[in-house]
């Protein structure tokens, strides 16, 4: 109807484009921007900048202009418009890490509410959704009230974000809890509009202060990262015990205060969220002044990153020492699957330290192609599964693809030179591939 609030997404990343599609999805006239024109020009067409499953579907049913679409969904480069249109303003922006430091980058969240205030002539509420450090709601709506002409019309609300990516459109509609910080009746309320679907479908909302609401994401993903290193932890020790981390992890995750969860040990957590928000949180606690509540967190950071070293280590010594003239097959250039982001990707990482020690590396990765070929260009790369093993004296999963999973270790085992298998995810049947004929290794398994 036309009573229910117009909405607009600032920053069409995977966060801000999957937000922005769901809004329409949930019925409301949506208006995007982002600052990279490329962007703006795919998404016209009803396609989204990153692969994300799903997400080119839920496009193509609502951006104006798509045959038979909605058209719910609209871009703009102009913040005029931006202003003009919408009740409630989504700041959807990424807070990457900075260059050599822990903190993030607060520059895009700034410039985009910078752009954004002088514009709010009418009342609105600017509802942040970046992850943020701990007091940035606060200074944040300092700088609305300093420059918006509607004067305290104009408002702020913090509402982080808990989206995966691969599973980004479900999250986003269905999502586990909604979270928002903020200062009003008025602000609750129409959060309360926006999110009449999810609530009614019974989605627990939380409401509380800005600190509290900007906490709750960086917390949550320091409890996921721990969870991901304490595992990770748990294969060193299998290692030198000789014990076998993954009926550990399903032995333990039986216990439901435990959780079968984010127990899967491997090459550790990558990805543009979980390594640079426990840094950032380490880096905003010390200027708190409670850096020492945080020290585990450099534990939980380095537990991580030894776990690349390892994988490393793992094939020096499974080829004979050296990794110079060796040809490694990867398989996996993502940081996760079904996704093909490859922003701080163990397996890329891995691969591109065999690089650097004299080996042949050639990867394959059913969508990361593009963006690995554009931070790594020096790495071969085959289009396939069975052409990134050709003639390998080692094959590396990296990666966990369904499409790796579903392998004939048999048909492989004819292309490479030595069968020769490291699973760096722990999803592999070490039963199938032995059968095949290969010497199987996973980190935290026992050797056969
Ligand atoms: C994460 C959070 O899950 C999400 O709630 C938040 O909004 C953003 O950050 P995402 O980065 O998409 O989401 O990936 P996630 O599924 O959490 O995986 C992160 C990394 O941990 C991946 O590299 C994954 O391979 C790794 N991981 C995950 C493990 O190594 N073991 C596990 O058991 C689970």
């Amino acid at each position: 109807s036309s009573a229910s609030p117009k909405i607009t997404v600032i920053g069409l990343g995977y966060l801000g484009a999957t937000h922005a599609a769901a809004m329409a999805e949930l019925g409301f006239e949506v208006l995007g921007l982002d600052v990279v024109p490329e962007k703006i020009r795919l998404l016209e067409q009803g396609r989204a900048p990153m692969y994300e499953p799903g997400l080119d579907d839920l496009l193509g049913a609502h951006v104006a202009g798509v045959e038979g679409s909605s058209g719910r969904l609209r871009f703009t480069d102009s913040w005029a418009e931006i202003g003009d249109f919408g009740d409630v303003h989504f700041v959807c922006v990424n807070t990457p890490q900075k260059h050599g430091e822990y903190a993030c980058d607060m520059s895009y969240v700034d410039s985009a509410m910078d752009s954004l205030a002088p514009h709010l002539t009418r009342p609105a509420l600017v509802v942040g959704k970046s992850t943020v450090p701990v007091g940035s709601a606060e200074r944040l709506a300092a700088r609305i009230a300093e420059l918006a002409p509607a004067g305290a019309d104009a408002e702020l609300a913090w509402n982080p974000e808990f989206l995966r990516e691969g599973f980004a459109v479900q999250d986003t509609l269905h999502p586990d809890r909604l979270v928002a910080g903020v200062r009003s009746e008025r602000a609750e309320l129409l959060l309360r509009e926006v999110y009449a679907r999810p609530l009614a479908e019974g989605t627990p909302f939380v409401v509380t202060d800005f600190p509290t609401s900007e906490l709750v994401k960086t917390s949550a993903n320091s409890f996921l990262a721990t969870k991901i290193s304490f595992i990770n932890a748990m294969a060193e020790v299998c290692e030198a015990a000789g014990g076998d981390v993954v009926k550990l992890a399903e032995a333990i995750g039986y216990d439901d205060r435990i959780g079968k969860k984010f127990l899967r040990a491997g090459i550790g957590f990558g990805g543009g969220c979980l390594p640079k928000d426990i840094r950032a949180f380490m880096a905003r606690a010390g200027e708190l002044g409670a850096s020492e509540a945080l020290t585990f967190l450099r534990e939980v950071d380095s537990i991580n990153m030894r776990r690349r070293a390892q994988m490393v280590e793992l094939t020096r010594d499974a080829v004979g020492g050296t990794l110079l003239g060796k040809r490694v097959g990867v398989l996996g250039a993502t940081f996760k699957p079904d996704s093909d982001d490859v922003r701080d990707s163990p397996a890329l990482n891995v691969a591109g330290q065999l690089h650097l020690q004299g080996a042949q590396v050639t990867v394959y990765d059913p969508k990361g192609m593009a963006n690995a070929r554009a931070i790594f260009p020096t790495l071969g790369y085959a289009d396939s599964a069975l052409e990134a093993v050709r003639g390998a004296d080692i094959v590396l999963h990296l990666t966990e693809w369904r499409e790796f999973k579903e392998l004939d270790p048999a048909a492989l085992g004819e292309a490479v030179t030595r069968r020769h298998v490291l699973d760096g995810r722990n999803t592999l049947d070490p039963e199938v591939w032995r059968k095949a004929g290969w010497t199987f290794r996973a980190l935290g398994r026992p050797t056969a």
